[in-house]
């Protein structure tokens, strides 16, 4: 018998906050002979699983990577379909406000159709008082830019330079208030961070897999939250 106890359920301690980075849709397609349409579909699909299940589960904060500011660089039929499967999902939000689940959107939204500009408003509107799953939405989102937008709200704000700290950037980001992520995941066996919570991420942990998002299921959130809950964080100290 190993020595070593294995954690139950019960014991297993639940990130605060979990950031997903939703690739692998394209190669999902690819591999099934479809269009790549047809990978945002099924990988939106997965996003309102995994979303569900995390409240389920009392997880306080999910953030998924939807669109990025460099995506805009895709062939506009994809781009466009991007933006259709998040438009009906935004239609379809207040067919779910049973479910107690706090929306928010991160990113410049301001280039965004202006229907789209609204149903955000809207769906962050009518979930203020959710006290369910805080889920973040990163649209037209990227870490640098993110990380601008702040800075220059702190000089518009006329703060002096030597006043300048780190809990002030915190505070001009799009994540204002809420707790940084301590727990990264990316399917589709890319090793990168690609822009995503820059600032926010400094000491989170990763979890790298395989799988296309697609194909993401609950039961690997487990696995990969058991994991989490192997790793031994220090945040500098010893
Ligand atoms: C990355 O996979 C995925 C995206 C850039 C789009 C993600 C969008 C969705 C899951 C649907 C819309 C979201 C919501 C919130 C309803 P990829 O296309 O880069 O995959 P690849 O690397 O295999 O080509």
């Amino acid at each position: 018998m190993s020595i070593f106890k294995k954690k139950q359920p019960a014991e297993r301690v639940l990130p605060t906050h979990i950031a997903i980075i939703m690739d692998g849709n394209g190669r999902w397609a690819k591999k099934r002979a479809l269009p790549r349409t047809a990978g945002h579909a099924a990988g939106s699909k997965t996003f309102k699983d995994i979303a569900r299940y995390c409240n389920k589960i009392g997880l306080k904060y999910l953030t998924v990577y939807a669109f990025s500011t460099e995506n805009w660089k895709r062939p506009q039929e994809e781009v466009n379909n991007i933006m259709k499967i998040f438009k009906e999902y935004l239609e379809d939000t207040k067919n779910f406000k049973d479910e107690n689940i706090k929306l928010q959107f991160i990113g410049d939204r301001t280039v965004l159709d202006p229907e789209i500009q609204r149903l955000m408003q809207q769906s962050e509107d009518d979930s203020r008082n959710a006290t369910g799953l805080h889920l973040n939405i990163a649209i037209n989102y990227g870490g640098r830019d993110e990380i601008v937008h702040a800075v220059k709200n702190i000089v518009n704000s006329g703060v002096g330079v030597d006043d300048i700290t780190e809990d002030m950037i915190s505070q001009n980001l799009y994540t204002t208030g809420q707790p940084d992520p301590d727990f990264i995941i990316r399917p589709s066996g890319e090793y990168r961070l690609s822009n995503y919570l820059i600032w926010q991420s400094a000491y989170a942990e990763y979890w790298f897999s395989d799988i296309l998002w697609p194909d993401f299921k609950t039961s690997d959130l487990d696995r990969a939250i058991d994991d989490f809950n192997k790793r031994n964080r220090r945040f500098g100290g010893v």
